[in-house]
């Protein structure tokens, strides 16, 4: 991954002058996304802020995007900032696959994220991205374990999103293969 230089990154005063004026527009949902967004210091605050436009002042709903390590010390005041729903992504339920795909992640931190999250009253819907050789034995088991937590999960088509390491060609899981089991959501 190459990220941008600091100052060419958004601030957030300049995400919620953009937000302010997609939604005094007519636009009724946000989602954050990223990049990762709660790595970003101060992250609570841009949230409430946005949260601000919540009800009467036009917005329907305010979601966000997130890996979930992070998830644990931010989900109450998450709550509170007016969002109800959360989108984690997940691509296995196996420790070491997990730490292979994020390089370096604790499965167990996105585990207690998810558990804060739903403890903080949030819906949460899953975002599994299909690897072929590495989570296509998963897709099964993780709707099972998902929905088993009251939660949706959907399927994800990979892209060519930065640089991976392993051919792209390989690990491409078409979902309109018929393996698939029946019931997934798919985004293509
Ligand atoms: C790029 S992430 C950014 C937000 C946040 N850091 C996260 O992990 O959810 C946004 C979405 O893209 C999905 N995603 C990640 N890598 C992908 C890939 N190679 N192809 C398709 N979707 C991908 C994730 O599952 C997530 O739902």
């Amino acid at each position: 991954m190459s990220f941008l230089p600091k100052r060419e990154v958004l601030s957030f005063e300049e995400i919620e002058t953009i937000a302010s004026a997609f939604v005094a527009r007519g636009v009724t949902k946000l989602r954050l996304t990223g990049g990762e967004p709660l790595v970003r210091r101060d992250i609570v605050d841009l949230v409430s802020a946005l949260g601000r436009h919540l009800g009467d002042g036009g917005l329907d709903e305010l979601t966000m995007t997130t890996n979930g390590s992070q998830l644990a010390r931010h989900a109450r005041a998450l709550a509170s900032a007016g969002i109800r729903r959360l989108n984690v992504s997940l691509d296995t339920l196996d420790a070491e696959k997990f730490r292979a795909i994020t390089r370096r992640g604790r499965i167990e931190d996105v585990f207690a994220g998810i558990e804060a999250t739903q403890d903080a009253g949030l819906q949460i819907k899953i975002n599994m991205v299909a690897i072929r050789g590495t989570n296509d034995d998963e897709i099964e088991p993780m709707m099972v374990w998902a929905h088993a937590k009251g939660m949706g999960l959907t399927l994800i088509e990979g892209m060519p999103l930065g640089e991976v390491g392993i051919d792209r060609v390989d690990s491409y899981l078409p979902l309109r293969e018929p393996s698939r089991p029946s019931g997934a959501t798919v985004h293509s």
